[in-house]
């Protein structure tokens, strides 16, 4: 067979701590055989030299946007050029707002905005720059316009803080973009995800509900669709952006829930039943605001249908996947959850870890037994739990010898 084009990656490093993270990161893309164009702002050049990365990259660096080495003077187009990705690590909260706003007032930031190909960014800056509005606002815009964030992580940082911000580790970056690059292992298959928390109404102004942020089922959304399926994602009331290219359907109740479910479920390849659904709501639903007595007030609440495992007892039922969010003893809950809705795989988390954070920390359960994933971001658990299944609903062929 003939050799596949060699992948060529522009790596922008801006100003920040982390980018000491880039000249491993350049070290493992050339030991794999990407080629590499760096390219850093002036803030970059103040926490490492052009040479470090020239050497690891065994190409000149570039800084400059009139670079007399490009013949035309054209560096912001000649660079990214025939490029796959551009990648940004460590990406400051200033190059984020730039990017954000479609300022091109140096060389990297004009060459990302000239590129055609796909955009990768880390971000890495203190937790509370990270934060603040200004930068989440940044996120969310970057988000829309397509552009693939990896993490930031949790952890120590460099100003003595703890808490999100810092960089993703050059493997985790290195993984991502492989990521990128990845076979389009759901290509063709269409995936139904639920997400968020319900909202069981007792009346027009108050209801039940819980703290499920809906992150988790939205990354899992991102992460099948960069594996190239088709997506619907039926959501609880969250205030999330919803992935670019994916079809959303925003619901309230169980109910509501489940008749989303019911119209959309036989197209399914894959069901991924990833919404904190409430499993009880109240018994009468008042259409006036109840009024405030000088007695206590009981709550009646009666079940509300088990939309998993519905699905999962379909005669044609998609290839179905469970969450399972335990306080306690959470492999074995869990597996018995697995068991009795009959779901091929079902995905553990600490309830207490999970509910509403960034990251997350989960196992695994499938028929073959137990996968435990290291914690990280949930876009980053997302992408494992894609792979996974796709490695379930479509195992690859042995190559005979
Ligand atoms: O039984 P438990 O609620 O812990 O199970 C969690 C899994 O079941 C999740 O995948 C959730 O989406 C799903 N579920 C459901 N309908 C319910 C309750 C949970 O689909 N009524």
């Amino acid at each position: 067979m003939a050799q596949s084009r060699q992948r060529r990656i522009v790596l922008g490093i801006t100003g920040g701590i982390a980018a000491y993270k880039a000249a491993e990161l350049t070290r493992l893309l050339i030991k794999d055989g990407i080629d590499v164009q760096v390219v850093m702002t002036e803030a970059a050049c103040g926490f490492i030299t052009p040479a470090t990365l020239q050497a690891l990259s065994g190409k000149p660096v570039f800084t400059d946007l009139w670079d007399g080495r490009v013949a035309d003077n054209m560096a912001h187009i000649a660079l990214s050029r025939g490029a796959d990705a551009i990648v940004i690590a460590p990406a400051s909260a200033d190059f984020m707002a730039k990017l954000a706003n479609g300022l091109a007032d140096d060389l990297l930031s004009t060459l990302c905005l000239a590129r055609e190909c796909p955009l990768l960014v880390a971000p890495a800056m203190n937790r509370q720059m990270w934060e603040n509005k200004a930068t989440q606002r940044n996120v969310a815009l970057l988000e829309r316009d397509g552009v693939n964030l990896l993490g930031p992580a949790s952890g120590d940082q460099a100003c003595g803080e703890t808490g999100l911000g810092r960089m993703l580790e050059a493997a985790q970056i290195f993984e991502a973009i492989n990521a990128q690059f990845a076979p389009k292992l759901l290509a063709g298959k269409q995936v139904l995800i639920t997400a968020g928390p319900t909202f069981e109404a007792l009346d027009p102004v108050r209801g039940i509900t819980n703290r499920s942020s809906g992150k988790m089922g939205y990354a899992i959304a991102r992460a099948a669709l960069d594996a190239g399926a088709k997506v619907t994602l039926l959501s609880g009331p969250v205030h999330l952006e919803p992935p670019v290219g994916a079809h959303i359907e925003r619901v309230e109740s169980t109910e509501q829930m489940f008749a989303a479910v019911k119209k959309h479920v036989k197209a399914a390849d894959i069901f991924i039943g990833v919404a904190a659904v409430a499993d009880y709501r109240p018994a009468r639903v008042s259409t006036q605001k109840i009024k405030k007595t000088d007695r206590d007030m009981p709550l009646q609440l009666i079940q509300n249908p088990d939309i998993l495992a519905w699905v999962a007892a379909q005669p044609k039922a998609p290839f179905t996947v469970g969450f399972a969010a335990e306080s306690q003893k959470l492999n074995e809950f869990a597996d018995a959850k697995r068991r009795r809705k009959k779901v091929r795989l079902m995905v553990a988390n600490l309830a207490q870890h999970a509910i509403g954070a960034d990251d997350n920390e989960v196992t695994l359960l499938d028929d073959a037994g137990l996968h435990k994933l290291a914690r990280a971001p949930k876009t980053e658990v997302a992408r494992q739990i894609v792979a996974h299944i796709a490695s379930l609903v479509t195992p690859r062929r042995k190559i005979r010898k």
